[in-house]
């Protein structure tokens, strides 16, 4: 485990309660009358100024949770209480103002900036949307912006063409900031960066948490990356959520996917005839969840108990939950 950088001294655990998601079900109707389920049953507290990230394989359900989140699609069961209310029920003018408090940065800004925008006018267009600004307002409001993440005034003249995906990246960042939000959902906001790069946008991000207080959900499958700044880290698999444990304790994770996808990136020590077998074959397909433990097939310690019985998250350790059966014990694991 590298040695952590940046973790935010806001004590996460303690900071106020900002948003309940609870219990989120998503089912997709697909072909043949079947039913997909991309979230099962996800909950998940969110704490002011904190980032918690969401792990796990590509199609484990992590940015159909964010578009939840984002009121982008509605769940099929469950709620997302923010300040009180459950966003998922919102219409009309109260949805459209609850956007101002929850801003998205996607991997690719490219796809989401029209090209013949210029930076200014690209960051300034939720300010305007919500009549927040005049457009005799817009060129130094997008210089403080562009400020924010730390990139030269002149830019606010530039098209998104003119470039790199690094700055092209903080002109989201500052867009996402334009109106002052609570949470920042991040899908794989860093992910198609180098890794220099990466480094010096998550600094920015982690910076601007300590200076203003937001909230990151930061969707990623990159366990090293989010084990260097994550307070929380949420592990999905085929929709459900596997693992819940402090940022900086990950290195004590006990679910046998968690640590699978920890030895693919950390060498993990074990005791002498004890082996943790790394991840064998792809994702199943969520249409043909087993009864029992969703990981079952690809689980080295997979028993009879696993193949009936569906775990539920269970509080193993302060703020540590795993929804296992036979969580790794300490005898498994040299710590
Ligand atoms: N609109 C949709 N219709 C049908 N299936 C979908 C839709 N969106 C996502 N899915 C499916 O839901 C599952 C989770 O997808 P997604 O949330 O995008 O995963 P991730 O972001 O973790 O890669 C995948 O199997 C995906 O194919
Ligand atoms: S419940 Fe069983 S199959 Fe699932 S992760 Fe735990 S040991 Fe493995
Ligand atoms: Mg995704």
């Amino acid at each position: 485990m590298p040695d952590t950088v940046n973790h935010v001294p806001y004590d996460a655990h303690n900071s106020e309660i900002i948003m309940n998601i609870r219990n989120i079900t998503k089912k997709f109707p697909v072909a043949g009358g079947k039913f997909l389920t991309a979230c099962d049953n996800v909950s998940i507290n969110v704490r002011k100024a904190e980032t918690i990230a969401i792990v796990g394989e590509s199609g484990c359900g992590k940015t159909t949770l964010l578009k939840a989140v984002m009121n982008i699609h509605a769940p099929t069961s469950g709620e997302i209480v923010f300040h009180g209310k459950d966003i998922t029920k919102l219409t009309g003018e109260e949805k459209r103002q609850n956007y101002r408090h929850i801003q998205m940065v996607f991997q690719d800004p490219t796809a989401a900036f029209n090209p013949k925008m210029k930076v200014k006018n690209i960051i300034c267009e939720p300010l305007l949307n919500f009549n927040l600004i005049k457009k005799s307002e817009i060129d130094e409001k997008a210089r403080e912006l562009l400020e924010m993440v730390e990139l030269p005034g002149d830019f606010a003249d530039r098209y998104p063409n003119n470039m790199s995906g690094g700055q092209r990246q903080r002109v989201a960042i500052a867009r996402a900031l334009a109106l002052q939000p609570e949470i920042i959902a991040c899908d794989e906001a860093t992910s198609a960066l180098d890794v220099s790069v990466q480094d010096t946008v998550i600094k920015l991000l982690v910076k601007l948490q300590q200076e203003r207080g937001i909230t990151y959900l930061f969707i990623c499958h990159d366990l090293a990356l989010v084990s260097m700044f994550a307070q929380r880290v949420a592990v999905m698999y085929l929709g459900n959520v596997m693992e819940k444990i402090d940022g900086d304790k990950l290195d004590n994770a006990r679910h046998p996917y968690t640590r699978a996808l920890l030895k693919a990136v950390f060498p993990v020590a074990t005791k002498d005839n004890f082996t943790i077998e790394t991840l064998q074959g792809d994702i199943p397909s969520p249409l043909d969840m087993p009864a029992g433990c969703p990981f079952q097939d690809r689980c080295y310690k997979c028993a009879d108990k696993c193949r009936t019985e569906k775990p539920v998250l269970q509080e193993l350790d302060y703020n540590h939950y795993v929804a296992c059966h036979y969580p790794v014990t300490d005898e498994e694991l040299c710590r």
